[in-house]
């Protein structure tokens, strides 16, 4: 089988981000990174603040914040009114968690393919309230129907009060077929929270179509916003029992302006938000979302190839659009998280190239994503040295 071909570049996109020229950036996942242009905005509303602190947060600041969510809510095909912007998604994560009124004997549902910190959330509140955590295993390589089986075989009705499912996993490169997963639990009246965190920006599905009773995303990913921009859709039946982490002066208006009122925060990066979409629409978000999509099957398939890997143990994420895409490591590499970590920082010191390794389930894993500031050669020049170091002490 002949490796596909990258996709076209997309001219001077690398020119839009402040990103070092002299590293590979093909971990776009974990942290984005903010174009210039956006960062632009966001100093020149830092610049308004501080002209004048008193009039910046008094004069108009909620009503700015609301106008920011509706145009964010807008792009990402979710209620205007029944969303509400938070930091990031581990925040709405914990916002969910606090509000559902979980009770001793009382269960979160959630799968082997969460991320690391919202397991930690579900740990956590269950230990305060009295509920358990249960995890239900699905195996990497199950297809839509069979997930859907799974969740459906391990719902416990009348004890499980939330499921938690990511629409695209991060350890694991994974879509879920969250709106079939939503109907399932709803034949059962058990809410779910849909942890969105790499969706938007990177994939077409709206909120309103996956009908969750909690969604939330970030936008500092892949719509280009500048980190600390999330946003938190929640169900009508749901609004008015959602309490922020933190109360202020804006608790008695209820949902959404009680969650995004927190005091004396920088909302800067809500309100630049925007701007990020600016971009992502100037360059045409399908042609981003198939770029980035096709560059990282094809890092996919050369560093595969490098290191061994028939194209049939690669995993597929099930869907189009999915511009993350995972390769397994030799076994008994990266088998651990702390191992996934030294790895992750001896890849970036001696190849200069910044990668995602995971480890999942005992098994190493490197995760590699396409970006319009991306091009084929920086995966063809990792591809070509990652073996040597991978046998390297
Ligand atoms: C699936 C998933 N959930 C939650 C998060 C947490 O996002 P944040 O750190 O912005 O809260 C991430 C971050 O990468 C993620 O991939």
């Amino acid at each position: 089988m002949s490796v596909p071909q990258p996709p076209e570049p997309i001219p001077g996109a690398r020119l839009l981000f402040s990103l070092d020229p002299a590293v590979s950036h093909l971990n776009h996942g974990s942290f984005g990174a903010v174009p210039i242009a956006v960062q632009r905005a966001q100093q020149r509303l830092r610049d308004e603040m501080e002209a004048n602190p008193l009039r910046f947060f008094t004069q108009g600041l909620i009503d700015r914040i609301a106008h920011t969510r509706r145009h964010l809510a807008g792009f990402l095909g979710a209620d205007p009114d029944g969303s509400a912007l938070v930091g990031n998604t581990t925040t709405g994560v914990a916002v969910v968690l606090q509000s559902i009124g979980l009770r001793p004997g009382d269960e979160v549902l959630s799968t082997d393919h969460g991320y690391g910190a919202v397991s930690l959330a579900i740990q956590r509140e269950c230990r305060r309230t009295g509920a358990v955590s249960r995890v239900l295993p699905i195996p990497l390589a199950a297809t839509d129907e069979q997930v859907v089986q799974v969740v459906r075989a391990g719902l416990r009705p009348g004890r499980t009060r939330l499921l938690v499912v990511d629409q695209l996993t991060s350890a694991t490169a994974k879509l879920f077929p969250t709106a079939a997963i939503v109907g399932v639990a709803r034949e059962h009246g058990i809410p779910v929270l849909v942890d969105a965190a790499h969706a938007p920006g990177m994939l077409a599905t709206t909120v309103a179509s996956i009908g969750a009773d909690f969604w939330v995303g970030n936008l500092h990913k892949w719509a280009y916003a500048p980190r600390g921009t999330a946003l938190l859709a929640v169900a009508p039946q749901w609004r008015d029992k959602i309490e922020p982490l933190v109360v202020s002066w804006e608790q008695e208006s209820g949902f959404p302006a009680r969650i995004e009122w927190q005091a004396t925060l920088d909302y800067t990066s809500w309100l630049a938000a925007p701007a990020g979409l600016f971009t992502l629409r100037s360059l045409g978000v399908d042609r981003v979302r198939a770029h980035n999509a096709a560059l990282a099957a094809y890092g996919q398939r050369v560093v595969g190839d490098a290191l061994g890997v028939p194209p049939a143990d690669l995993p597929d994420p099930g869907g189009p659009g999915v511009s993350l895409r995972l390769i397994p490591l030799p076994a008994g590499t990266a088998a651990t998280i702390d191992a996934a970590r030294a790895l992750q920082t001896r890849i970036g010191e001696r190849l200069a190239a910044e990668v995602a390794v995971m480890s999942w389930n005992g098994r190493g894993w490197l995760r590699l994503t396409g970006q319009v500031y991306n091009t084929a050669d920086e995966y063809e020049r990792l591809a070509g040295r990652l073996p040597a170091l991978l046998v390297q002490r």
